[in-house]
């Protein structure tokens, strides 16, 4: 698995994680889990070794599952990311959400810990205050945010003393494409990484109009592929951008992984664009 350096960190992190949004608490049985942890561990044993979680998924459970997955590894060879989710709104009850958080997932430190969304009942100057604090503590390693405008990032990047923020997660694919033609050119300058969410449109590219179903297929057929991994392929062609695909079944879980090996011309690139742009592109 190719991985790339964490903005300004000497950190290496892979370009393609796994995500876990999905992972159900509620009216499932002990085979669905296990099929969960299955497909966890054949995505580690891959190279995804990013793991995206959050308090809010499955309401603990995503973050329950991950946990009992990544004690079998060596914590070193992981990337474990969650987030707090905007509901509490003091410092403390931030600070004791991350705290639960990492008692799920068994871990005394986040590689990264983010803002889920940002919370408009708490400026966004605490909210910052308590990821600083967490550094501090050493209960993460790396912060960022998720589901920030880039005016909101650039408010919460300078109201940061002592630590920087790396990475903004974002809903970003082949189908929405609106934020990153808003901002990616400012991330790619400035060092931050973001991370491409929902990076099949969250259905597994299932509802794509003709148009896009018909490029897609042409270019999939040109590189062997199927249409989903030349969706991430896109992605992960441009600088700073790395993803997090979610995947229950096993064969999904393994041509994800394979994706991070498919190199898209800039032509091939391009033709997605919904507007003219001049992204920096990884070495193609
Ligand atoms: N920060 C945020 O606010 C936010 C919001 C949304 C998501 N996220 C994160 O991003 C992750 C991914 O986004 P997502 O869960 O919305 O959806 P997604 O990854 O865009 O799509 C997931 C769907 O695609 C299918 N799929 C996966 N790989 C495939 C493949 N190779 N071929 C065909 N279908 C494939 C999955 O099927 P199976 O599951 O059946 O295999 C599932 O139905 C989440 O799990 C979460 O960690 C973050």
């Amino acid at each position: 698995m190719k991985k790339i350096t964490l903005g300004r960190t000497q950190e290496k992190i892979p370009i393609i994680g796994q995500g876990t949004w999905g992972i159900s608490r509620f009216f499932k049985d002990n085979n669905y889990y296990e099929q969960w942890k299955k497909s966890l561990r054949a995505g580690i044993e891959l190279g995804m070794t990013h793991i995206d979680t959050a308090e809010f998924y499955g309401w603990g459970k995503a973050e329950e599952i991950v946990g009992e997955v990544i004690k079998e590894y060596n914590r070193d060879d992981l990337f474990i990311t969650s987030k707090l989710f905007p509901m509490h709104l003091s410092k403390r009850t931030m600070k004791k959400a991350a705290e639960k958080s990492l008692k799920r997932l068994d871990l005394d430190y986040f590689d990264l810990y983010l803002i889920h969304w940002p919370n408009p009942l708490v400026s966004i100057k605490k909210q910052m205050r308590v990821l600083e604090t967490l550094v501090n503590e050493g209960k993460t390693r790396y912060i960022g945010v998720s589901n920030f405008s880039l005016e909101q990032f650039k408010r919460a990047q300078e109201s940061l003393k002592t630590v920087e923020l790396i990475n903004n997660q974002l809903k970003l694919n082949i189908i929405d494409q609106e934020i990153m033609h808003d901002s990616l050119s400012y991330y790619q300058k400035n060092d931050i990484i973001i991370t491409a969410y929902s990076p099949l449109g969250h259905k597994g590219l299932k509802d794509i109009n003709i148009w896009l179903m018909d490029k897609l297929e042409e270019i999939a057929e040109r590189h062997n592929a199927t249409i989903q991994q030349i969706a991430i392929a896109w992605l992960i062609s441009h600088k700073n951008v790395i993803t997090i695909p979610k995947a229950f079944h096993i064969n999904h879980i393994k041509e994800n992984a394979e994706a991070a090996s498919i190199k898209l011309t800039k032509s091939e690139i391009e033709l997605f664009y919904k507007k003219d742009s001049n992204f920096i592109l990884n070495k193609l």
